[in-house]
């Protein structure tokens, strides 16, 4: 089997890549090697490698700043998936596509289901459904995870913000009315190698994906904010409006994941519990200031 991972350097990228290295032959690629803003360099990089799967970890993930690029981000979001899969059909390969939460407008009581139709609120949104959209219609065998609130122990994320600010910072305040599941680059790595150890031809389609449970971004960050340790800076509430970005964000983020248990046998972890695992080995692994 041969795994092709592109955005191997973002946080889930480079998760999969270690994950997924005891499977077979991993070819890593990232921005300098295979430049998804480039369309033109994408189906020879991909005839060369000749891969099996496909896994597009890459994308245009700068979420306020992608409402002032929206060109750029169409391109990695929408037109690059879209080559990605053509290039899949042509090989019969299999393409392993991530999304986001982001697709929906967040107005439904209730978790979403993949039967749900998306109502973007965002140019960032908006790119990453019409990247599934390109896929689906492109007839290639493929695997679209949506997932949220992705977290690790490297790259850019809310985890590793907090608990900088928790060190720099006497007050936090942190919105409470958007509500999701903060899921790890390891839970997505892990539950894409179950899925690919077990994937049909018939199994193509849609799957919502994140770890279980919810919480908001204030709950998730007094659970980092009690973790991390003294100074404890307080961690206060506040509504989304008052907390201005360029871009508008779903008060309602939860993903029902009911149809990828059943599908896959897959058990996803408690939100709290994996965030306690990762936040455990980040702390052990960085000397704490004296
Ligand atoms: N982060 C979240 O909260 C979240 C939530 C839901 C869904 N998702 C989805 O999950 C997937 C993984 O996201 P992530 O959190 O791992 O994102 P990430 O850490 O921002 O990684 C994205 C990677 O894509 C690369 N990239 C951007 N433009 C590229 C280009 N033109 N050519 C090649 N590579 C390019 C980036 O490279 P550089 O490092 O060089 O910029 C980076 O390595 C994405 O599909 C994202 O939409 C993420």
């Amino acid at each position: 089997m041969k795994f092709l991972v592109t955005g191997s350097n973002g946080q889930l990228g480079f998760e999969l890549v270690r994950t997924l290295t005891p499977l077979g032959e991993i070819a890593a690629t990232d921005r300098r090697t295979l430049d998804l803003s480039r369309p033109e360099t994408i189906a020879p990089a991909i005839r060369e490698l000749k891969p099996d799967v496909i896994l597009n970890a890459a994308a245009y993930t700068a979420v306020d700043l992608a409402e002032s690029e929206p060109v750029a981000a169409t391109m990695v979001n929408a037109t690059a998936p879209g080559i990605l899969a053509d290039e899949a059909k042509r090989s019969g390969a299999l393409l392993v596509h991530y999304s986001t939460d982001y697709v929906f407008d967040g107005t439904k009581t209730g978790p979403y289901t993949e039967d749900d139709t998306p109502n973007p609120l965002s140019v960032y949104g908006r790119t990453k459904w019409e990247g599934e959209q390109a896929i689906q219609a492109s007839g290639c065998d493929h695997l679209i995870l949506r997932t949220s609130w992705v977290y690790g122990p490297r790259g850019k994320n809310f985890l590793l913000t907090i608990l900088r600010l928790a060190r720099e910072k006497p007050l936090l305040k942190i919105v409470n009315d958007q509500i999701g599941a903060p899921t790890s680059t390891q839970t997505l790595a892990e539950a894409t190698t179950h899925i690919l150890r077990q994937w049909q031809p018939r199994q193509s389609g849609l799957f919502h994906l994140t770890a279980s449970g919810h919480t908001s971004w204030h709950g998730f960050a007094k659970l980092i904010v009690d973790l991390a340790g003294p100074p404890y800076p307080g961690v206060e509430p506040i509504p989304t409006s008052e907390y201005r970005t360029a871009a508008r964000r779903p008060l309602n983020s939860r993903l029902d994941c009911n149809k990828v248990s059943a599908q896959f046998g897959l058990q996803l972890p408690d939100w709290e519990q994996a965030a306690r695992g990762v936040i455990a080995q980040l702390l052990a692994s960085t000397p704490r200031p004296t």
